[in-house]
Parts: structure tokens; sequence; C-alpha cells
């Protein structure tokens, strides 16, 4: 796949097929995090990878999907659940301003990586901290600002224009629709 296949093939994907995933394949998207632009180059980033069924299953309703749909579409069935899981943690021992662009710069990168790996992932941010913290013994200094759930996908997703609203929706057919606005809406002046 080449690169501009995968900016935009790249859609949030909620529901998986159970084909495990490997802890090779899981940390190399770490690594891919790993090498993200930082400011000042501090890097305060760390992740838990979640693999093991049991600790998949705690993790899984300390997470809230799909806020745009109506309940009932909104979180996987039985049997389409993420195979694995990154909690994304800033260390806040090492002090800096704006570490809220590393973690994005370093999501989007997992995020794209995973395309090339024929994987789907949700990137949330709709989570139990508390609780999160609890289940892993997380300690204070870490901050948790995401989960990042993945796996092989098992549903498909395709942007729609934009018309007025920013609410995704899903077809009879299962088929997730994401409106985003043209690339005339969003340049502002060109110079
Ligand atoms: C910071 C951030 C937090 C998000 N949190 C959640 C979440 O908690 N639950 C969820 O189902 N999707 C979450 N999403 C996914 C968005 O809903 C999704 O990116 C958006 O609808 C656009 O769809 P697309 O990723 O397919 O372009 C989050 C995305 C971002 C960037």
């Amino acid at each position: 796949m080449d690169f501009e296949e995968i900016i935009y093939k790249r859609r949030t994907i909620r529901r998986f097929k159970q084909k495990p995933l490997s802890i090779d394949l899981l940390k190399k998207l770490v690594d891919f995090a790993r090498v993200a632009p930082i400011a000042r180059n501090i890097q305060g980033l760390e992740f838990i990878i979640v693999h093991n069924e049991k600790n998949r299953e705690e993790l899984f309703p300390l997470i809230r999907w799909a806020s745009s749909l109506p309940e009932d579409q909104r979180t996987p069935e039985e049997g389409r659940k993420p195979t694995a899981y990154f909690v994304v943690l800033v260390n806040t021992n090492i002090k800096k301003t704006y570490y809220n662009f590393d973690v994005g710069a370093a999501v989007e990168n997992i995020l794209l990586g995973a395309i090339n790996f024929g994987l789907g992932c949700c990137w949330m941010g709709a989570i139990d901290r508390d609780k999160i913290r609890e289940l892993f013994n997380i300690p204070e200094y870490f901050e948790i600002t995401h989960v990042i759930s993945l796996g092989y996908p098992d549903e498909e997703s395709t942007m729609e224009p934009y018309e007025g609203s920013f609410d995704y929706w899903k077809d009879e057919k299962g088929l997730m629709h994401v409106p985003k606005k043209d690339i005339n809406e969003i340049i502002y002046k060109i110079f």
C-alpha cells in the first residue's frame, strides 16, 4: 500500500475479527510511536500493551464507543471486540507544556502504521481513567491520556461529503459513513 492510500484508507474501526495479534507486531506499532515528532524532543510518552484475554476483558467495560451512533449500535458485540489495546501514558515527572501535541503525533503514527499491517484502530478518549489506573496499577506520576483499541477489522467505514453535520452514521448493511469537509472548506486563504 502506498502512503497516499494509507492516509485516505485510515478510518476508525470499532469491530474486529478474533484473529490473534502477535506481540512483535504490537511492539512494532509502539516503535512507530517512538519515532514521532516531539516538542523539544523530551520523550515523556510510555505505553501499556494489553494483549492477554483476561486483561482485555477487564479493560473493555472501561471504554466508551461511538457516541454519535444510537446506543444499540455503539459497543462491539461479543466476538467482535478488540484483540489488543495500547494505554497511552505521559510521564508527568518529565515536565513540559505541549505534550498533548506529542501524544497526537505518536498516536497517529500508530493508527497509520496499523493500516500498513491490515489492522484497524480506534483512538479513544472516553475512558474511565481512574478505573484503568487501578486495573493496571499505574502510578500517579503517569497521566493516562487515551486508549487505542485495535485488531483486524470486521467492519468497513467510508468518507462522505460534509453537509452540515459532523455526526457519523451506520447504514443497514453495517457500513460506517464519516462526513469530512471538502478541501475548499478548510483552505482559509491562499496567498
Ligand atoms: C482524541 C480522540 C478521541 C476519540 N475518542 C473516541 C472514543 O472515546 N470512542 C470512540 O468510539 N471513538 C473515539 N474517537 C474516534 C472519532 O470518533 C473518529 O476519529 C471520528 O469520528 C472520525 O472518524 P475517522 O477516524 O474514521 O476519520 C476519538 C478520536 C480522537 C482523535
